[in-house]
């Protein structure tokens, strides 16, 4: 059975391990090995889930299948830093689903609706107006995802990966 539950300071290590397995899942197909592997040691190190799980304004969902995290989610309660996202999202306060993967082999079986409906829960309790998130505008399958769970495109905008600015859609999922 899998379950959601909010991760800890002792998930660093093996959260940053699905983290390298599924970032490389949601990059386009012309993204380079050193980009991904750049962001991945950057962003995505046990370090920063270390700082991830410690930051006030970070929430960090683990999804479990028996002893093993299969998927996770990072939610930040912040004012949009980007200036794109801030004009795009109109509605406030707001929470952004800023990480969102799932294992291979656990896609298409429910895992990654139930960390959607965690993530909501929690932004529900923090009394936000909407949900936005950045998707690559080649990520199909995550667009039809978040098109599934409600959310609706209200902008564009950049995001750098190693070397390389992707091109992202920005959704916003009202509460
Ligand atoms: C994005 C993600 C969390 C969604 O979880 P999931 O379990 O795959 O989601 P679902 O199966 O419920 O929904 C995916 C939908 O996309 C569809 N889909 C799959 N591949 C597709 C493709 N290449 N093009 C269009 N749609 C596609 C599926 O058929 C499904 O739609 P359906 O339910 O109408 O059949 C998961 O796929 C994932 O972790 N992907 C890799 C990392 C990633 O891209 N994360 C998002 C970063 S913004």
């Amino acid at each position: 059975m899998v379950t959601v539950e909010r991760a800890d300071t002792q998930d660093a290590a093996e959260l940053s391990a699905v983290a390298a397995v599924t970032f490389p899942l949601a990059c386009p197909p012309g993204s380079t090995a050193e980009d991904i592997a750049a962001f991945v040691a950057d962003v995505l190190s046990p370090e920063s889930f270390s700082r991830y799980l410690t930051d006030p304004t970070r929430t960090v969902l683990k999804a479990v299948d028996g002893d093993r995290i299969i998927g996770y989610s990072l939610l930040h309660a912040a004012e949009p830093a980007d200036p794109d996202v801030a004009a795009a999202v109109t509605v406030r306060p707001v929470l952004e689903l800023s990480k969102m993967y799932v294992l291979p082999g656990h896609h298409g079986n429910g895992v990654s609706a139930a960390l959607m409906a965690a993530t909501v829960e929690i932004a529900r309790g923090d009394g936000v107006a909407a949900v936005w998130l950045g998707v690559n505008q080649e990520n199909l399958r995550a667009q039809r995802f978040y098109g599934k769970q409600g959310f609706e495109v209200v902008g564009v905008k950049t995001f750098l990966v190693g070397t390389q600015l992707h091109s992202d859609f920005v959704m916003q999922r009202d509460l």
